[in-house]
């Protein structure tokens, strides 16, 4: 079986279809997605799991961090995805202040996700602290990933968005960390922002995916933040962003296009209007 039909195409992808690709040596991607029309599109291009990331308090709400966005708001994007979407694994982000008090109400958060918003995995942040947390949704039959390196809804200890973690030292704790969370049940970890070495010598002493950001070459699965993939965020981008288009320009043109031939009354012709 090639390995471009050992993923289905009538139903969903389920985490152990995620790691046999890895076991069979083959890389994955992910992007994130907030809408029922990206989902649809990057599903068609071959995305196999999209992430309902907590980014989108940023990029879709406009706060200026991830914290303040909130699981209901995290509910209807997922939903929006989810109805986009036939065969792609869709992870829902549990977003600040949803876990963190504890395995109860991290459970609690978890379940919503999957019944109101028909995610079929969670996300979390953090290592050796949330482990009681991974337990209790693992033991409940959800699926976790894990996130570690930079992690964003801790912004306010990192001391602003540092963007490399791992260095040195801080190796040898992700690396402990990863292997905490593989025990405790993930079926993948996020590794953000951390030194290429790291992410290959993560990758190799774990059986499960890593998905690497910003974490090198050697992870077995790449995420990216679509706005970031597709050329529309602008400004200081960390250095792993690569954008493969240039949707913001092709936004602005298309809009001033319009703006234009409404102006000058070339917007609507005959073929855009009624008989
Ligand atoms: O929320 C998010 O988009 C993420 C990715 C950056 C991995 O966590």
């Amino acid at each position: 079986m090639s390995s471009v039909n050992a993923w289905p195409d009538d139903r969903r992808i389920t985490v152990r279809d995620l790691q046999a690709a890895t076991d069979r040596g083959e890389r994955w991607s992910m992007l994130t997605s907030y809408d029922v029309i990206t989902a649809g599109i990057f599903e068609r291009a071959g995305v196999r799991a999209l992430l309902v990331g907590d980014t989108s308090a940023e990029l879709v709400l406009g706060h200026s961090s991830t914290l303040p966005v909130t699981m209901t708001e995290l509910i209807s994007m997922t939903r929006a995805v989810v109805a986009g979407t036939r065969t792609a694994l869709v992870v829902a982000d549990l977003p600040f202040g949803s876990y963190q008090a504890g395995p109860e109400v991290a459970l609690a958060n978890a379940v919503r996700h999957l019944k109101e918003g028909g995610a079929q995995a969670v996300k979390l942040e953090g290592g050796r602290r949330v482990l009681p947390q991974v337990r209790a949704l693992v033991a409940a039959g959800i699926p976790v990933m894990g996130h570690l390196g930079l992690t964003p809804q801790s912004v306010n200890v990192l001391g602003g968005m540092r963007r490399v973690q791992g260095r040195g030292d801080a190796g040898h704790q992700l690396l402990a960390d990863a292997r905490e969370l593989e025990s405790a049940g993930t079926f993948a970890i996020v590794l953000e922002s951390v030194p290429a070495e790291l992410g290959s010598r993560v990758s190799a002493a774990l059986r499960i995916p890593t998905v690497g950001i910003g974490a090198g070459p050697g992870c077995d699965a790449q995420i990216l933040v679509w706005q970031d993939m597709a050329g529309l965020t602008t400004g200081r981008l960390p250095r792993f962003v690569k954008p493969y288009g240039d949707m913001r320009a092709d936004l602005l043109t298309s809009a001033r296009r319009y703006v234009s031939e409404v102006a000058d009354g070339t917007y609507p012709d005959r073929a855009h209007s009624y008989t």
